[in-house]
């Protein structure tokens, strides 16, 4: 009932030529029945957008403002990627959060600017090796989500992605195990019911953290992971495109 969906985080990587060339090899020979989401950098939007117009790919931004106009130089607001007829922007990354200093708060602000301009958040959470070693997972991952919810509020929480990302497999060639992944991300969907059973059966939680060709099945198939966000694999045409048939 939860369509999968396999978003791939460009982060700050590409050029007008590699993009073209990336999504013309994507785009032929996609056949999968899951959504498929490209997140390039914001200055590459447009020509992204023009580019896959007509096609199945959607296109998606890695972060955004939690104001909607006026004097903050250097931002995007929520409304100008309504404008440009995106649905989806990723909010709290770990690297927004560990190398830009984005606390729960601010990522919850940016949460409900999205969902008030009509677009849907894709929420990264995860922990890190220590807070992992020290027993903390749920802890840190339960605090990142609940800040959301707190500050959004029921009415905010029809159309939203949850990332589960753990801070040490991204980009780092480690990926959680099978059993890592499934007990937090059925831990997350217990967190979410007890707000409101009907809104975690239907919120999709995406796994991310080195996921490539290899892995993609395994972790796709398990009962409470509803596809993928891939950094690294999604700037591999092929890679890419096998994680997506992977999702179905
Ligand atoms: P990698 O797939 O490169 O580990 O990155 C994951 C990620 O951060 C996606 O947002």
């Amino acid at each position: 009932m939860r369509k999968p969906l396999v978003a791939g985080n460009w982060k700050m990587n590409g050029s007008l030529e590699s993009n073209r060339k990336l999504l013309e090899a994507l785009v032929s020979g996609l056949n999968t029945q899951a959504e498929v989401l490209v997140c390039p950098p914001a200055v590459y939007a447009h020509s992204v957008l023009e580019q896959l117009a007509g096609t199945a790919v959607k296109v998606g931004l890695q972060n955004v403002s939690d104001k909607t106009s006026g004097a903050f130089t250097g931002e995007i607001s929520p409304l100008m990627v309504k404008d440009l007829g995106i649905e989806y922007v990723i909010i709290g990354h770990s690297e927004r959060r560990a190398i830009y200093g984005e606390t729960d708060e601010q990522v919850a602000a940016k949460f409900c600017a999205l969902v008030d301009a009509g677009i849907a958040p894709i929420l990264c959470v995860g922990e890190t090796l220590e807070e992992r070693q020290a027993g903390d997972t749920m802890k840190v991952v339960a605090a990142q989500v609940e800040a959301v919810l707190r500050t959004a509020g029921p009415e905010r929480l029809a159309n939203f992605v949850i990332a589960y990302e753990p801070v040490w497999a991204i980009g780092t060639g480690l990926t959680a195990t099978p059993e890592q992944a499934q007990e937090v991300h059925a831990a997350i969907r217990t967190l979410l019911a007890e707000h409101d059973e009907a809104m975690a059966a239907k919120t999709r939680i995406l796994y991310g953290g080195s996921m490539k060709a290899a892995n993609a099945v395994e972790l796709i198939a398990l009962p409470d992971v509803d596809g993928g966000l891939v950094g690294g694999a999604s700037l591999v045409a092929e890679e890419f495109q096998a994680i997506c048939h992977a999702a179905g």
